[in-house]
């Protein structure tokens, strides 16, 4: 008797599929759409079905390798985004009792459900060679843009493994589900994919479901150990999965080791504000003008947040087009030997370029292009660049009253700075 292993989805249930093992692919597929208390429109399609030696040690493969991704209770729930579905089947074919796909007729009688995967584009199809639908975004407060997937991984895989080991880690502006309209957070895909390899205890993701949210789905948020997966049970009446409502913060305080994500933009000062009143770790995209932006300058001098390791300039709109804007890191989890360091230039004042050192109206010395005076006592003015370099871990400290500078020079107002001066 043939065996075979398949991935079934149900047209009303985008966020799971099921991983299964039968003799009688037709038959199977009858049973799940005469589940008794199914609904007529929700309807199981195939989205993978292959001819195995071995069925039960394949399943049986599949339940260890992904356990993070199965749902808690029920036997044969996986999590799905289209990432996910990849890498389930990635593991089939590649599996030593796997003899070969099978390719179903959708039955057409039924309307059935649209096949995500044609649908939903993987990652690496977002648009990622798609040069020519470059946009220029002039600033970053636009809140729907998607951090892509080779940033995050960038970013998070410097930092020392061991930071992740039994953490728990809460991306409370992430959507760890794909449709065909919304992407899947590439901070929840990294740490689905890397759960194992980094040691975490949990991953939670929340989603905002207010009004910025197109989709309108609700405040949804998922739980993953290494037991399984759930999905939040009960919401308080009301909960949007906002940063700022009562669970999240309820989350924050009581479960979360280390925040993760890109929050919204125009939510950047709360968000800050909320994030590290928690003492809690995170590693964060932001403006890449926050060292010199007032909100954001106390906890720049305090030493309560410093530059991670990247920026980040492209992202992934709606529509999944590339589009610029000007992000970067932020942390307060330590930075060992700052590669950036060597971008900074600590030389005496008189060594400095003429042409990158100036006096403004007042007198303030102001140096550009990470030039750096050592020998200079007074404060001076500088960008946000060698901030995230790191010169704050170089003996100097922003001073002030937690305001940018603004130079004038002969009357006419320059390009915002902050005033630095040597320890
Ligand atoms: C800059 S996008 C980044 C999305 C995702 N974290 C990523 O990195 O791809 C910010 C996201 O936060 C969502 N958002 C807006 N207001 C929010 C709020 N109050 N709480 C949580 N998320 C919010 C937006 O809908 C958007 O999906």
């Amino acid at each position: 008797m043939k065996q075979y292993v398949y991935i079934v989805q149900a047209s009303l249930e985008p966020s799971k599929c099921k991983i299964g093992k039968t003799n009688d692919i037709e038959r199977r597929l009858k049973e799940y759409n005469n589940m008794t208390g199914k609904s007529k429109e929700n309807i199981y399609q195939y989205l993978f079905v292959c001819e195995t030696k071995d069925m039960a040690q394949l399943e049986n493969d599949i339940k260890k390798k992904f356990a993070t991704l199965r749902e808690e209770k029920s036997r044969e729930i996986y999590f799905y985004n289209f990432s996910l579905f990849n890498d389930y089947i990635k593991f089939i074919k590649s599996h030593k009792m796997f003899v070969k796909e099978i390719f179903i007729k959708p039955d057409e009688k039924k309307h059935i459900v649209k096949i995500i995967k044609k649908t939903t584009p993987s990652l690496q199809e977002r648009g990622l060679s798609r040069k020519d639908v470059m946009q220029k975004a002039q600033n970053i407060d636009n809140d729907e843009f998607y951090t892509r997937y080779e940033d995050v991984e960038k970013e998070l895989s410097m930092y020392d493994k061991r930071i992740w080991k039994n953490k728990v880690i809460f991306c409370n502006c992430d959507d760890a589900v794909d449709t065909d309209n919304r992407n899947t957070s590439a901070f929840a895909l990294y740490f689905l994919q890397n759960f194992k390899e980094l040691g975490l205890k949990k991953l939670i993701c929340t989603h905002y479901g207010g009004v910025v949210d197109l989709f309108n789905q609700g405040g949804v948020g998922y739980i993953f150990t290494k037991d399984g997966f759930r999905e939040f049970k009960e919401y308080p009446k009301g909960y949007t999965g906002s940063f700022d409502a009562e669970l999240s913060l309820k989350i924050l305080d009581e479960e979360a080791d280390i925040v993760c994500t890109n929050p919204p933009f125009s939510r950047a000062i709360d968000y800050w504000n909320i994030t590290i009143k928690s003492g809690k770790k995170f590693i964060i995209i932001s403006n890449i003008a926050n060292p010199i932006t007032k909100a954001f300058i106390p906890y720049f001098k305090n030493n309560q947040v410093w530059a991670g390791y990247n920026r980040v300039d492209k992202y992934l709109n709606l529509k999944r087009e590339l589009v610029e804007a000007s992000g970067h890191w932020y942390t307060n989890i330590p930075i060992n030997n700052r590669p950036k360091y060597k971008q900074l230039k600590i030389i005496p004042l008189k060594e400095i370029p003429d042409k990158y050192k100036r006096y403004d109206d007042n007198k303030m010395l102001i140096v550009d292009n990470c030039y750096i005076p050592n020998d200079y006592q007074q404060p001076f003015a500088v960008s946000a660049r060698p901030i995230l370099n790191g010169i704050l871990e170089k003996g100097y400290k922003i001073i002030g009253h937690n305001e940018s500078y603004i130079p004038n020079i002969n009357g006419k107002e320059c390009f915002r700075r902050v005033l630095v001066q040597q320890i």
